[in-house]
């Protein structure tokens, strides 16, 4: 799963995506072993990498995300009655098992509420779903902030869509609609009340591009994002540092700025059209700043899109850095192992990085020179062991597929 890239005397580890056969081969083995059965597919999910737009998707805000090349993989097969039986490569020996009706807000929790939540919310959508077998196996690094609980509540929901003849995964309309079950998957079933870009991009990015999605009225854009042609690569740096209170700091933000909204008598704060004079209008110095964080970062999307277009892509570091700034110091959803990867990362040569994804721990992005991703991660990894923090790791971030079924290439 990890390679290591020899450089001297601090080693920085490099997780490396799985081939889809690799993973889908993987899934399918692990099947056999749990089910003593052969699935009748596999299917594999993307975690994602915001590149620009944080904490604007439950604001009316545009995001910026692309699909990782690291995925979750889930292996499935149809049943004939209505139980569902799940194991994760991760806990082997366990074997979770459940009436299809079972599934539901407040019955199921942890992991097994992403797997199998979308089965409640597509259910409650009307689509007629029986029991499945499913194991899943993932080379998303968990707890990352890249999207590993989308990865596999995205997987789960394009195979029973496909096993059970939904037909969503055909377009990006369906896509559209089961990214909104997965999203009511994760509100509702698993409880953690988050926005819904990391769902839109596990399933409807598309490789290559980079995903415009304006979070108003859930439509998107693919815009080309061509690292390579531009001379440059995206280095990610999972910290690893530990976040406890995610919830519930993730949670006050929301609240934090649905409460301004309503002061500011907008729906949302993505409505607001004079940003001065909204935050006039705010007298609480935090709901200011949490606020200007949102107008501010929908701003920087709007320019980093516009650079991106007219193919000046090596323009954007000053926009990851002020929009770190941002949620650092307005938002203050960073913490010191974000702020050292990201400074370590610019004084090594970054062209910009910012945080993405929620914050509090989890991952920063670094857009570098192409061939310096090993030794940025060598400086990011000894700045960190200086500063006592865990040892981090790496991955090389490349706009890959979205979800869908995948083959080992073994079957018939
Ligand atoms: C998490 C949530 C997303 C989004 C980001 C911040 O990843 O799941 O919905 O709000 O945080 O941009």
């Amino acid at each position: 799963m990890t390679t290591s890239h020899p450089t001297g005397s601090l080693t920085p580890t490099f997780r490396d995506a799985w081939s889809a056969a690799e993973g889908a081969a993987r899934a399918a083995a692990f099947f056999r072993e749990a089910f003593d059965a052969e699935p009748d597919g596999v299917w594999a999910a993307p975690g994602r990498v915001n590149l620009i737009g944080e904490h604007v998707d439950y604001n009316g805000g545009p995001c910026l995300p692309i699909a990782l090349p690291h995925r979750t993989y889930v292996a499935l097969r149809r049943r004939h009655d209505d139980a569902v039986r799940l194991s994760s490569a991760l806990a082997p020996d366990t074997v979770w098992t459940s009436p299809l009706a079972g599934i539901a807000p407040g019955a199921v929790s942890g992991w097994v509420a992403y797997a199998v939540g979308p089965a409640w919310s597509l259910g409650q959508s009307g689509h007629a779903l029986g029991g499945f077998d499913a194991v899943d196996d993932t080379c998303v690094p968990l707890g990352s902030g890249l999207s590993s609980s989308a990865a596999i509540e995205c997987a789960v929901a394009a195979g029973l869509s496909d096993l059970f003849g939904l037909g969503l995964t055909d377009d990006d309309a369906g896509r559209a609609a089961l990214a909104a079950a997965c999203v009511r998957a994760e509100n509702e079933v698993a409880g953690a009340p988050t926005g819904g870009m990391d769902q839109a991009a596990s399933l409807r990015a598309t490789e290559g591009h980079a995903l415009l999605l304006d979070t108003r009225d859930s439509s998107v854009r693919q815009i080309p994002f061509d690292l390579a042609s531009h001379g440059l690569e995206l280095l990610v740096v999972n910290t690893r540092a530990p976040h406890a209170l995610v919830d519930g700091q993730y949670a006050a933000r929301r609240s934090a700025c649905h409460a301004a909204a309503a002061r500011l008598g907008v729906a949302t704060l993505g409505e607001v059209t004079d940003a001065a004079a909204a935050l006039a209008a705010l007298d609480d110095d935090v709901e200011r700043r949490r606020v200007r964080h949102v107008l501010t970062e929908i701003g920087r999307v709007r320019e980093f899109v516009a650079l991106l277009e007219a193919g000046r892509l090596r323009e954007v570091g000053p926009i990851l850095d002020a929009s770190h700034a941002s949620l650092r110091d307005d938002y203050e959803v960073s913490c010191p192992e974000l702020d050292v990867a990201v400074g370590s990362a610019r004084e090594a040569g970054a062209i910009g990085a910012r945080m993405t994804g929620g914050g509090f721990g989890g991952s920063a992005i670094a857009l570098i020179e192409a061939g310096t991703a090993t030794e940025v991660a060598r400086a990011v990894a000894t700045a960190f062991a200086a500063a006592g923090f865990r040892e981090p790791e790496f991955l090389i971030a490349l706009a890959g597929p979205p979800a869908g079924r995948v083959h080992t290439g073994e079957e018939r």
